[in-house]
C-alpha cells in the first residue's frame, strides 16, 4: 500500500482540501483501499480542530468532504509515508530540516510538481488571510495536481 501525507501550515485549509481531493478521486477509481491518505501541519495553531469552515464549503460545492482534525507533523512522520506533499516552499523546507537522512529528505516533494501543467516550484498559495476567492483557487490547483499524483501513482495501483 502507497501512504501519502499532505501537509502545508495550519492543516485546516489547503492540506485537508488536497486530501479530500485525493480521496475523491481515488474513490471514482474504485482505489480508497490501496493508498492510505492524511494530512498534517507544520505548526500546532489548530491540533484538533475541523478544517476553516471556508475551506469546507467550497469543497462541499464540488461534492467533496473533507473528513479531517489537524494535527501537527511530527518527524517520525517521515518514516510513514511514501510521500510527503508539501503545499509550499516554506512547508517543504521544513519538512526537509526534519529529515534523519538523504531517503526521508527525498519523500517530501512539492505537491504541485504532480500538476503537468505548473512550472518548477509552484505553490498552493495560502488562503487563509484572504477572501473566497482562495478557497476555490486552492481546490482548482488541489485537483489538478491530484489528478497527476493519480496518474503518476496509477501503474502500481492498478490491479
Ligand atoms: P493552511 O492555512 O496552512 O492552509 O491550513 C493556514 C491556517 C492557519 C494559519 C495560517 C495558514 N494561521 O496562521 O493560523
Amino acid at each position: 500500500m502507497v501512504a501519502v501525507c499532505f501537509v502545508c501550515l495550519g492543516n485546516i485549509c489547503r492540506s485537508p482540501t488536497a486530501e479530500g481531493v485525493f480521496l475523491h478521486l481515488l474513490a471514482e477509481r474504485g482505489w480508497t483501499d490501496r493508498v492510505r491518505v492524511d494530512s498534517a501541519g507544520t505548526a500546532g495553531y489548530h491540533v484538533g480542530h475541523r478544517p476553516d469552515p471556508r475551506s469546507l464549503a467550497a469543497a462541499a460545492r464540488r461534492g467533496i468532504e473533507l473528513p479531517s482534525r489537524a494535527r501537527r507533523f511530527e518527524a517520525e512522520d517521515l518514516a510513514r509515508f511514501d510521500l510527503v506533499l508539501a503545499m509550499d516552499a516554506e512547508n517543504l523546507a521544513d519538512l526537509r530540516a526534519m529529515a534523519r537522512d538523504e531517503a526521508e529528505a527525498a519523500r517530501v516533494r512539492l505537491f504541485r510538481e504532480f500538476d503537468p501543467a505548473s512550472g518548477e516550484g509552484a505553490e498552493v498559495p495560502d488562503p487563509y488571510y484572504g477572501g473566497e476567492d482562495g478557497f476555490e483557487t486552492v481546490l482548482d490547483l488541489c485537483f489538478a495536481a491530484a489528478e497527476g499524483l493519480l496518474d503518476e501513482l496509477g501503474p502500481r495501483l492498478a490491479p
